[in-house]
């Protein structure tokens, strides 16, 4: 049965690829929310621009009636949506106090609250997601916390390659360690180990005679309190993202990533954009990855609970593991008392709390653009588009008319993201192969609001694992399907490259 129903799927999904892949751009996608009429409309709203005179219309709200237009200060990123009902802020406010929550180990005196680990990273959401922003590598700070390493080794069978062929499983985690190294353990039990970054620094010569280091940075682990690793685990760096605009990058149709997506390269343009195929954890279906920075979770509510079980090691009822990431391996972690209260529940976070972060991290607002018309800003967006950026960083999308929550229907939204999978070459590559995401890709990361990064969390690390100390280092490492694109971009004259850098932090 599931082997039909996959086979029926395929076949849709090879219908929009070919009628995607025929269409010029202009031609409407094929989306089941819009009339004729209507698809018309989105498909000239969404078109790149190629007048950078002046500002787009609709550009200085990124993300459409959900913007905020709140003052761009340490605060940008904790906004809800502006269109949310009241009674939606309420619900909002609650999930907040719940993304904050620091977690206690089991038993305490505050019951409700109980549960943390065994093993975890952190006490709370915030304590990664920074102000709502994100994390950090630990930059000789003792505190590593908002940003881990994730566990896996590959199949080593036929039957384990066809699991992940069925999108039964991302890939199998160290048979002691789990999926991520935890730090951090309560009173009783070891720790896993500590992160080890080690840097070596390379100079790149860029146009116009400037010159710019890049740091290459090394993982290893030091103080494993369980044995080895496995001998064939991967170790991948991941900081916390910042969590903006989630529930609209949920609600844009599944036909319009597609219709981005080149897997073949058929228009050989050395960009191909590869979806994520996962499984949405509760209903099973197939669906486009879209978070994390493999896109390895279809919906914000799978990346929630994942983040419940492996990074605090609290259960929901989506993913009902008291001991959260504690391998059978793992044998004194596994017998420790969890925090379920029978009265609450018989997960350690009952409903509705799920229910509530989710719907916080779905409203969390996308801040307003600044200087959208000013000269240099105008100059650098030509600069961003010549270059080729915007074959991966698509700068629009409109939200489907069918979205659950109406804040999110019918929005013209500016991610500058395709959301789907790149190679992004050996440089960035972690060997970690995530389902269809194999060890060199990864999702293209949406840029609204990387603007106010330095703003809301006082540093500008970027890329997965903060290599980057800026964003020129950032738009340097990138190799692979990216590299003319890099290229362009270390060549052009000083100017240019200034100015490309003033548009990326006016957004
Ligand atoms: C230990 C640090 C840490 C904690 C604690 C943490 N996160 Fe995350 N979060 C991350 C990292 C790292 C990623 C990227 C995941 C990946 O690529 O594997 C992430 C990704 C996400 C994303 C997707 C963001 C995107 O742009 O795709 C959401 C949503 C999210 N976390 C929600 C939560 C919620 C809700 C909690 C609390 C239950 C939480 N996180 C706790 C580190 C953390
Ligand atoms: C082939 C697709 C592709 C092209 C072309 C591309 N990017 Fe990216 N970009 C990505 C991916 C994938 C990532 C995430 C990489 C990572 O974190 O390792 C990324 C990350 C970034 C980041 C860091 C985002 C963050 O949150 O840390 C910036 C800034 C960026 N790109 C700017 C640019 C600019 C400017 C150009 C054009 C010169 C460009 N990119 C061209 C795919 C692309």
């Amino acid at each position: 049965m599931a082997g039909h129903s996959l086979r029926a799927y395929r076949t849709v999904v090879l219908a929009v690829f070919v009628f995607s892949a025929t269409s010029t751009g202009a031609e409407p996608t094929a989306r089941a929310d819009l009339d004729a009429q209507d698809a018309k409309r989105v498909a000239r709203v969404v078109s790149p621009t190629d007048d950078f005179s002046k500002p787009e219309q609709f550009e200085p709200m990124q993300a459409g009636a959900a913007t905020s237009t709140a003052n761009a200060n340490a605060d940008a990123f904790s906004h809800f949506s502006s269109n949310l009902t009241f009674a939606e802020e309420e619900t909002f406010k609650l999930g907040n106090a719940l993304f904050r929550k620091l977690w206690v180990s089991s038993p305490s005196s505050t019951q409700a609250s109980d549960g943390l680990g065994p093993l975890f990273s952190a006490r709370a959401c915030q304590s990664c997601h920074l102000r709502d922003g994100r994390g950090h590598p630990p930059e000789g700070n003792p505190d590593s916390t908002s940003m881990f390493l994730r566990l896996a080794r590959p199949a080593r069978t036929d039957e384990e390659r066809q699991a992940i062929t069925d999108f039964r499983t991302l890939n199998f985690p160290d048979p002691v360690y789990g999926e991520q190294l935890q730090e951090l353990a309560v009173p009783g039990i070891a720790a896993e180990g500590r992160m080890r970054i080690s840097y070596t620094e390379e100079t790149v010569t860029l146009g116009g005679g400037e010159t710019a280091s890049l740091r290459k940075p090394v993982y290893t682990v030091d103080d494993l309190a369980y044995g080895p690793l496995g001998p064939d685990t991967t170790l991948s760096p991941r900081i916390a993202p910042p969590m903006l605009g989630m529930g609209l990058i949920e609600a844009i149709p599944e036909a319009d990533l597609l219709a981005h997506a080149d897997p073949d390269d058929r228009n050989a343009d050395g960009i191909s954009g590869r979806p994520a195929w996962v499984r949405d954890h509760r209903t099973n279906e197939i669906r486009i990855g879209r978070f994390g920075w493999k896109a390895q979770n279809a919906l914000v509510r799978d990346q929630s609970a994942s983040a419940f079980a492996g990074d605090l090691g609290i259960s929901t009822p989506d993913a009902p593991r008291h001991f959260g990431d504690c391998t059978v391996a793992q044998t004194q972690c596994r017998a420790m008392h969890d925090g379920v209260q029978a009265r609450l529940g018989d997960t350690e976070a009952p409903d509705p709390v799920l229910d509530l972060v989710t719907f916080y991290s779905e409203n969390l607002a996308v801040p307003v653009r600044r200087d959208v018309g000013d000269a240099e800003v105008l100059r650098g967006k030509r600069a961003f588009y010549n270059a080729g950026c915007t074959a991966c960083h698509t700068p629009k999308f409109v939200t489907t008319r069918d979205a659950a929550n109406k804040a999110q229907a019918f929005q013209l939204i500016w991610p500058y993201s395709d959301f789907l999978l790149h190679d992004l070459g050996d440089g960035l590559a972690d060997g970690q192969q995530v389902g269809v995401a194999d060890g060199r890709e990864w999702r293209t990361a949406p840029l609204w609001g990387i603007g106010l990064t330095r703003t809301v969390n006082g540093h500008s690390f970027f890329l997965h694992d903060g290599r980057a100390r800026n964003l020129t280092e950032a738009v340097l490492w990138h190799g692979g399907e990216a590299q003319n694109a890099r290229n362009a971009f270390a060549a052009m004259v000083p100017d240019d490259r200034r100015s490309l850098i003033t548009f990326l932090e006016s957004l």
